[in-house]
């Protein structure tokens, strides 16, 4: 069980079966909201549970690795991508029994994500195309094709005779569109290389918390850095 407030001199404890399910914490700033999300996620880490947190801005991730117990660090991650090599390609299969479903799945995936990003007004049926059988002739040469041998492909630096011949067939101008929705992710070189990279390498991830010096060391880091993780303008 895990605690989350005490009123009135009685504990408010929530169950692990009530964690999986959803939770939307709201509250004023400064009223608690991160330090309730950390002291959660340390409290389940400590009953054995596999807790990730994804932190956009970095102060939770930071608070949750500090609260937990020094000796249990070994277990503990942080793949802050300023500080950490690690790489999560979106497009790489998973394991699959039907390899056709498992790359109609990651197609369908991604293109939901894309459309949500831009907005379905700015995604067109020919766009939409071009995407999608992009990513189907990239998949035809391996398991992990990345978002920028989409970029090639599209742009003409990775040769598929099939794909150029389709690409004919669709209005000019076409093709800036798709390349123009994958440019941040290409361009921007955190991004590129966080998402652009063929293998994971988050499921072997190095150690980047052993010991608390660590931690404040990739504060310190994360804090100069700041500037150049700012989001990729052009987004829309
Ligand atoms: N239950 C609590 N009892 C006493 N102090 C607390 C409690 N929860 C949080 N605090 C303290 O209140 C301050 C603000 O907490 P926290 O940063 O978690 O708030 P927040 O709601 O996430 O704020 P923001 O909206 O700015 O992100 C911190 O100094 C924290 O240590
Ligand atoms: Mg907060």
């Amino acid at each position: 069980m895990v605690l989350i407030a005490g009123i009135a001199g009685r504990a408010l404890r929530i169950s692990p079966e009530d964690l999986l399910q959803h939770q939307h914490v709201i509250g004023a700033t400064g009223t608690g909201k991160s330090t309730l999300l950390a002291n959660e996620a340390v409290q389940a880490f400590e009953e054995g549970a596999c807790c990730i947190v994804i932190d956009p801005h970095g102060n939770l991730a930071h608070d949750t690795v500090r609260a937990v117990n020094p000796a249990d660090l070994e277990n503990v991650f942080l793949l802050d991508p300023l500080r950490v090599n690690f790489s999560l390609n979106p497009l790489e299969l998973e394991s699959y029994d039907n390899r056709e479903i498992a790359v109609e799945k990651v197609i369908g995936e991604i293109t939901e994500f894309f459309r949500k990003l831009y907005g379905r007004q700015y995604w067109g049926p020919s766009l939409n195309r071009i995407f999608q059988e992009g990513l189907r002739a990239l998949y035809e040469r391996d398991d992990s094709p990345t978002m920028k041998d989409l970029y090639d492909l599209v742009s003409g630096k990775i040769n598929h005779r099939e794909f150029q011949e389709e690409l004919k067939r669709l209005p000019r101008g076409r093709t800036d569109a798709v390349l123009n929705k994958l440019a941040p992710f290409v361009n921007n070189r955190f991004l590129r290389r966080i998402i652009c990279r063929e293998k994971e390498i988050y499921r072997h991830p190095p150690r980047a918390y052993g010991e608390r010096g660590a931690c404040e060391e990739g504060l310190q880091a994360a804090q100069r850095s700041e500037g150049e993780m700012r989001e990729p303008r052009n987004l829309r």
